[in-house]
């Protein structure tokens, strides 16, 4: 038993943040973060709009695109790190939202910008294991809500989105293997305040918690890291560079992208980009981008797409995907 992508779905919210609107309200500018990210704009959510609210839209599109209804999805695996509660966990909210079987298991995975990967893996592997027949894996976030306004080193990065994919059993291979890691060596390089540890007074919980990001040295770890599991997923499957079809890369900076790109032996025709448009979405940026080359008509039934990320945590990991 293996299984496979059904459908693919995405949702960006309709604010546009363009590299000039942010120089307006710091010192930056839209030479400096074209040539050093790729960036161009990124998407924003008003003040009405919520990650679940997004993670909606993304799932009820990959739903319909594998012909299904939300009554068919047996489990819900949701990555993100801007969940709209502690708890009920995102994806317990986005159950009753869709309307899918009540009882179905749902839960999140905490992996930043792996998140994605993280959640397709566990999901594979519930369906592999047969315990689910069509599971719902989604990429969700609303890093505008935790991103520093005033830090200009990670301000023009990030953007708001939600991307989502059914996984449905198979009895030919889709998802080939999935690989993911994680270093807390690294903890500190890139991470967000909040949270509820020390130094968190009894009936607090004050606002104004950032990311906050050694750019540089993740920067470094990311091209080390991403350069290895993308080796790794190709012997794990005994297959060469050259077999692959796509690269459908996290988009956090454009010359991270051409570092793994480069790695692979393969052009940049080759790789699925959002990053232009969209900044970097974390969990949402893979599935952002898998659902673009999909609906765009470039990636077609029978390709063969490598799926990676990496972020906070550190974590990182990939997908081989027969698509
Ligand atoms: N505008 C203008 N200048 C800037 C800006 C800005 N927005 N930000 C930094 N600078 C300046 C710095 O102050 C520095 O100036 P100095 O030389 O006078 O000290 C100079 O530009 C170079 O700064 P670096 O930090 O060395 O720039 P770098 O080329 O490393 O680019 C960047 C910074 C884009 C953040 C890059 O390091 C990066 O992309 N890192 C990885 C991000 C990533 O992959 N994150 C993982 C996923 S995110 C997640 O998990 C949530």
């Amino acid at each position: 038993m293996y299984s496979r992508i059904a459908g693919t779905g995405g949702y960006l919210p309709q604010q546009v943040v363009s590299n000039s609107d942010l120089e307006k309200v710091m010192e930056t500018s839209d030479a400096w973060i074209r040539e050093r990210t790729g960036i161009v704009r990124r998407r924003r959510v008003g003040a009405e709009e919520s990650t679940v609210d997004m993670a909606e839209h993304a799932a009820r599109a990959a739903i319909a695109a594998a012909g299904l209804k939300p009554e068919d999805i047996d489990l819900i695996a949701f990555g993100t790190v801007t969940p709209d509660l502690i708890f009920p966990n995102s994806a317990v909210l986005l159950q009753a939202r869709l309307g899918c079987k009540r009882g179905c298991p749902a839960f999140s995975m905490e992996a930043a910008c792996s998140g994605f990967i993280y959640a397709l893996s566990v999901a594979d592997k519930f369906i592999r294991a047969g315990e689910a027949k069509h599971a719902l894996v989604v990429g969700a976030e609303t890093l505008s809500r935790i991103t520093d306004p005033a830090d200009r080193t990670t301000a023009i990065l990030f953007g708001d989105g939600a991307g989502a994919v059914v996984l449905s059993a198979s009895a030919d291979p889709g998802i080939l293997s999935t690989h993911v890691h994680a270093d807390g060596a690294h903890a500190d390089l890139l991470y967000c305040t909040g949270g509820l540890g020390r130094g968190k007074a009894p009936g607090t919980m004050p606002p104004g918690d950032f990311i906050r990001m050694a750019g540089s040295e993740v920067f470094k770890l990311a091209v080390t890291r991403l350069g290895q599991v993308v080796e790794e997923a190709l012997a794990a499957n005994g297959l060469e560079k050259n077999a692959l079809d796509w690269l459908v890369p996290h988009q956090a900076n454009m010359r991270i992208i051409q570092a793994t790109a480069r790695k692979l032996d393969l052009p940049m025709e080759r790789v699925i980009l959002t990053i232009e448009e969209h900044g970097n979405t974390s969990s949402a940026s893979v599935p952002l981008a898998l659902d673009a080359g999909v609906r765009d008509g470039r990636i077609k039934r029978g390709e063969l797409l490598l799926l990676e990320a990496f972020g906070g945590g550190i974590t990182w990991g990939a997908a081989l995907v027969r698509y």
